[in-house]
């Protein structure tokens, strides 16, 4: 009798376990349980099974071949998937669709591709340190390993500053890479101007989308733009999220596609508007129950085992365990290596004028525009100024400067100038005295 099998009767559950597989992180136990056993009654007991066969987790998977339930436990010994050997298998060769994306291997060992184009965002959530953007850059070399740079195009925003410096300066660059927030912003903003653009020449072409545009006109490219850590850019700048969803909802047709990753799957980061528009969502190893369900909508991820393991959801709800492959930033400079030029800037950077200096002010970050002190007293005096002196100070200055303009062609002359210049500044008082004199006058005939 199978360990499993002995411990599964001491929690009234009876059954057979049908056969094992090993993958490179876990291996799994498919146990096919008697008819009428409710899985409630494993789930619940999960822990308790989970000591007595000796292991740190176990992970119970509900959908497994031929009606049977998966436990999955953790190798002692974990293993590579490089993603070299990924992307030269059949099953890369055979992958379909525009934008296929290697999503790792299956837990036996099957490499598992997904085309972006259909999916058509995904949004990547997980722990720090837990294969994140080693899974980011499987993503994009697995693109361009597919497509040629007058193809494909990157937007790669790199608020951490190390994750993507290695795709500076190469054809696949829509522009160079972005590290700053306010930048990120605009890029995700020039997508948008990019995208109406797209659709303006649908229209004059009578397309639909860009495969349809390519098949008449020729020559569109794709565009996807990879976010490595997008949630300070979303708390920081509240437009970033109406761009995200811009995006989300329509530029799939137009050949732009997203991958947004961030370490801190809450709510206010990925948002109900996020989770709405992105479907297909990819969960590495969580720190809690609470994040696996914020981004898949179950728990689970907390369970993994980290180094690339991860919880994919595609688009029809289905859920799969998949383990990431591996590439180094060596790896993926010499594969860059022949496509290296220089890319232009194409952001205005109109911020960086206002040369915007944080200060930290006790505890609190005050933003501050840096101005040149005699514009800032200026300002500050002009404000200070009542309704009429404003317009007394504006009244001397033109009158100041008439004076000085026919003072210089009659020099002897301007000694009277300057006195009619006092005159006519204590002037509106005794006028304003006559006419009310005036009126009073009038009413009495
Ligand atoms: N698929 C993988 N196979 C083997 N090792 C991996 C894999 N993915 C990640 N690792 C290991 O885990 C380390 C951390 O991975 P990575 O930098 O991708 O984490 P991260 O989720 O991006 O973390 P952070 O949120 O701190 O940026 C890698 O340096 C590597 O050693
Ligand atoms: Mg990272």
């Amino acid at each position: 009798m199978h360990q499993l099998e002995q411990i599964l009767t001491h929690y009234g559950v009876e059954g057979k376990v049908e056969g094992e597989g090993v993958g490179p992180l876990i291996r799994q136990i498919r146990f096919k349980p008697k008819p009428g056993t409710k899985i409630k009654n494993i789930t619940s007991s999960v822990e308790d099974i989970a000591r007595e066969l000796g292991v740190k987790t176990l992970r119970i998977s509900n959908v497994c071949e031929g009606g049977c339930i998966g436990f999955e436990i953790a190798n002692d010994v974990f293993k590579t998937v490089p993603l070299e050997e990924v992307l030269e298998s059949d099953e890369a060769k055979n992958a379909k669709g525009a934008l296929p994306i290697s999503l790792g291997v299956k837990i036996d060992g099957t490499p598992v591709f997904a085309d972006l184009a259909k999916m058509p965002h995904l949004l990547v959530a997980g722990a720090t340190g837990s294969g994140k953007s080693v899974g980011l850059n499987a993503f994009v070399i697995s693109l361009i390993k597919r497509k040629k740079p007058n193809e494909l195009k990157f937007v790669m925003i790199d608020p951490k500053r190390i994750e993507f410096s290695v795709y500076n300066d190469q054809k696949y660059m829509y522009m160079p890479v972005i590290t700053d927030n306010a930048d990120a912003s605009e890029a995700l903003q020039l997508l948008v101007v990019e995208m109406n653009k797209r659709y303006e020449l649908f229209e004059k072409s009578m397309t639909k989308n860009i495969e349809e545009y390519n098949e008449k006109e020729g020559n569109m490219q794709y565009i996807v733009a990879v976010v490595d850590e997008f949630s300070d850019l979303v708390l920081s700048d509240k437009t970033v999220e109406k761009k995200i969803q811009i995006l989300a909802q329509k530029a799939r047709a137009a050949g732009i596609h997203l991958i947004l990753s961030t370490q801190r799957p809450s709510v206010d980061v990925v948002t109900g508007s996020i989770k709405a528009n992105f479907p297909s969502r990819m969960a590495f190893k969580t720190a809690s129950g609470i994040d696996s369900k914020t981004i898949l909508d179950t728990t689970g991820a907390e369970d993994l085992v980290g180094r690339g393991d991860a919880l994919f959801l595609a688009g029809n709800g289905e859920l799969s365990r998949i383990h990431g492959a591996y590439i180094s930033t060596e790896g993926i400079d010499e594969i860059l290596k022949p496509y290296r030029c220089k890319i232009a800037p194409v952001l205005k950077k109109k911020h960086e004028s206002d040369q915007i200096v944080v200060e930290k002010e006790k505890g609190k970050k005050v933003e501050k525009k840096k101005e040149f002190f005699l514009i800032r007293w200026i300002k500050g005096v002009w404000g200070w100024l009542s309704k009429t002196e404003k317009k007394k100070f504006l009244k001397m200055i033109w009158l100041l400067l008439i004076g000085a303009f026919v003072g210089s062609k009659t020099k002897d002359k301007s000694g009277q100038i300057f006195d009619s210049i006092a005159d006519t500044l204590t002037k509106p008082k005794r006028r304003t005295y006559t006419t009310t004199r005036k009126k009073t006058t009038r009413r009495r005939y």
